[in-house]
């Protein structure tokens, strides 16, 4: 078993940090399977030697960089799970322009369905979200996060950058505090009022919204407007004159 370097307290969140993980949804997930984890507990790691992204990803993880996972144990039906990943990209948008504002930087920050965050159209963030189910229900959802901070990697399927190229310098812990406040007070707004004001504030920084896209959607292609999303976080888009709702694909 691994020792923690030191557990600490953030508001309603206990950090536990880790100089070096495989990766922080890994051990987060097998801590909540045992019972040693619960709701708003978190494994942060300065950095990972098997860090996962979605799709079967490899997710480099240099120390520079901030790495960590949430678990949640939220009250809601199975299918509003993936909405969780577009209330992070939201805490995360605001996240980085509070942190923009202060250093007086100005950029474009965009969120890309379903859970990138772009800055100047480079690819500076990723979410993986994993679940435990049981007889339908929630057991527990690792909310994984990776922010590029002081380097990105430059063979990525999309254009990458981090923070220092736009002129940021920012220790991992306190964009992870800016970042758990936005997300603490979106996480509430969730459980107590639905996904509907969130899907608002997603749609007004949308990469792409009302323009033509290119989606992968398993192995098929697929064109059109990207018109938005439903309440549940679909992603809608108009192709060949019909409305269609995406919940599993890429953006290209
Ligand atoms: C993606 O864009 O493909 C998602 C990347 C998610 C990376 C984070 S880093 C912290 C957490 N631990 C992991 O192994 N992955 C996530």
């Amino acid at each position: 078993m691994i020792k923690s370097k030191k557990t600490w307290q953030f508001e309603q969140y206990i950090i536990h940090e880790y100089s070096e993980l495989d990766s922080t949804n890994s051990l987060a997930f097998e801590l909540a399977e045992n019972k040693k984890v619960f709701n708003n507990e978190i494994i942060l790691a300065d950095k990972q030697n098997k860090g996962r992204g979605r799709k079967d990803r490899q997710w480099q993880s240099p120390i520079g960089n901030l790495y960590f996972s949430i678990v949640l144990q939220p009250k809601i039906i199975l299918k509003k799970l993936p909405q969780l990943s577009l209330i992070a990209v939201v805490a995360l948008n605001l996240t980085i322009k509070k942190i923009f504002l202060h250093n007086k930087i100005s950029a474009q920050i965009l969120n890309k369905w379903p859970n990138d965050l772009l800055i100047n159209q480079k690819k500076i963030s990723g979410i993986l979200l994993e679940s435990k189910i049981n007889n339908e229900n929630c057991d527990f959802v690792i909310l994984g996060i990776g922010v590029n901070i002081a380097s990105s990697p430059d063979n990525a399927l999309f254009k990458a950058g981090c923070l220092v190229d736009f002129g940021c310098q920012i220790e991992g812990q306190e964009l992870l505090k800016v970042f758990l406040k936005e997300f603490s007070n979106l996480y509430q707004i969730w459980q107590n009022f639905g996904f509907k004001n969130i899907k608002s504030i997603w749609l007004e920084n949308a990469y792409l919204l009302n323009q033509e896209i290119s989606l992968n959607v398993g192995q098929l292609l697929i064109k059109g407007l990207f018109q938005g999303l439903d309440d549940d976080g679909n992603l809608l888009i108009f192709d060949d004159q019909e409305l269609r709702k995406i919940n599993f694909a890429e953006i290209l």
